[in-house]
C-alpha cells in the first residue's frame, strides 16, 4: 500500500542531503521525480541515480534568453525564474503531477543580536518564498487534473520543516531559521484547511538533528555542535536522510489519502525533549 508507482513529483532542493534521500526512496517506491535546485552539478549518487534509473530529472539553475533579458531559471525563490523551471519539471515528468516535496531550504545559526538584515532576508526569502511559490504551482498544476474516484485525492504537497519550528535546539541559534520553519508549518497547516475538499493534501516534515552537508559544514565551523548533534536526542545519534525519506514516501502514497495538516516529527525523539543531562 505504500507505494508510489508511476507517481509523478517535483522534489525542489533535492541534488545533495535530505532532498536526495527522499528522491532516491521515491525511485525505489516506483515513482518518478524531476528535481529542482542551484546546484550545477548534483551530488554523484544523485548523478548516478539520473543516469541509471531513468525516472529522474534534473533541473538545475540556468539563465535564460527571452524576447528582452536573460532570467535565471530554476531559482525557487523569484517566481520569473522558478515559473518557466517548474513548467519544464511538469513537461519531463509527461504532463502531469501526483506530488511535490518543497525541501530546498538553508540556514542561519547565529545568536540573535550578529543577524544583519541581509543575513534575515536570505533565510526567509530561500525558506518561505521557496515553499510558498513551488507549492502554489503545485496546486495549480493539481487543479487542472480530475480527482482519482478512487482516493479521492488530486495531489500531495510535503513541506519540509523542521524541530526548529517547535523545539528548543540546543547549542544552536536559530531564531531567524526556526523563524522560518514555524511559518512553513502554520502556512502548510492553513493550507490543509483550504485545500481539503478539493483533494489535495498538505502535510509536513520536521526533521531533527539530520546527517547532512548544511550540519557538517557547520561542525567544521563550530567543533562544539557535535557534541549536541550525538547527545541531545534521546536516540543519541544523528538522523540520516533515509530516517526522513520514509516518512516522506508515506504522505505522498495512497496510504495517506486521509491524513492532512498534520507535522510529522522524525527526530530521534527531541520532540519529547533533548537527552541531556548536562
Ligand atoms: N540537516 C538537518 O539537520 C535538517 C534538520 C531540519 C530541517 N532541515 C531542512 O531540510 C531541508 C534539506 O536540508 P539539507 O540538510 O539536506 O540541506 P542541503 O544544504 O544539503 O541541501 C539543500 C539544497 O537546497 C538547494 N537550494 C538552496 N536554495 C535554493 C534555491 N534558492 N533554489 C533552488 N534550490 C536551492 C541547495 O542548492 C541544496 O542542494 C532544508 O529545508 C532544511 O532546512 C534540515
Amino acid at each position: 500500500m505504500i507505494g508510489l508507482d508511476n507517481k509523478r513529483i517535483i522534489v525542489t532542493g533535492g541534488a545533495p542531503g535530505i532532498g536526495l534521500g527522499i528522491v532516491t526512496a521515491i525511485i525505489e517506491a516506483g515513482g518518478h521525480v524531476a528535481i529542482l535546485d542551484l546546484l550545477p552539478e548534483p551530488h554523484p549518487d544523485c548523478q548516478a541515480l539520473i543516469t541509471e534509473s531513468g525516472k529522474c530529472h534534473y533541473f538545475k539553475k540556468c539563465w535564460e534568453k527571452t524576447n528582452t533579458n536573460l532570467i535565471a531559471s530554476g531559482d525557487i525563490t523569484k517566481p520569473e525564474s522558478l515559473n518557466p523551471a517548474f513548467a519544464k519539471c511538469v513537461n519531463a515528468l509527461g504532463g502531469t503531477l501526483d506530488g511535490i516535496v518543497t525541501n530546498a531550504g538553508i540556514g542561519t545559526d547565529k545568536p540573535f543580536l550578529d543577524h544583519s538584515l541581509n543575513d534575515f532576508q536570505r533565510v526567509l526569502t530561500v525558506n518561505q518564498n521557496g515553499t510558498f511559490f513551488p507549492a502554489q504551482l503545485a496546486v495549480r498544476q493539481f487543479m487542472t487534473q480530475p480527482i482519482d474516484p478512487i482516493t479521492r485525492s488530486r495531489g500531495s504537497i510535503v513541506m519540509i520543516s523542521s524541530q526548529a519550528a517547535s523545539n528548543k535546539c540546543p547549542g544552536h541559534f536559530l531564531t531567524a531559521y526556526g523563524g522560518t520553519k514555524g511559518f512553513v508549518k502554520s502556512f502548510c497547516m492553513q493550507l490543509s484547511h483550504e485545500l481539503a475538499t478539493v483533494g489535495i493534501r498538505s502535510n509536513t516534515i520536521s526533521p531533527g538533528y539530520i546527517e547532512t552537508d548544511l550540519n557538517l559544514e557547520l561542525a567544521k565551523i563550530r567543533p562544539d555542535v557535535n557534541y549536541y548533534f550525538q547527545e541531545a536526542p534521546p536516540m543519541k545519534r544523528l538522523g540520516s536522510p533515509k530516517d526522513i525519506a520514509g516518512g516522506a514516501v508515506y504522505l505522498l502514497s495512497d496510504a495517506a489519502t486521509y491524513v492532512t495538516g498534520i507535522d510529522l516529527r522524525i527526530d530521534g525523539g527531541m520532540s519529547a525533549g533533548s537527552g541531556l543531562t548536562r
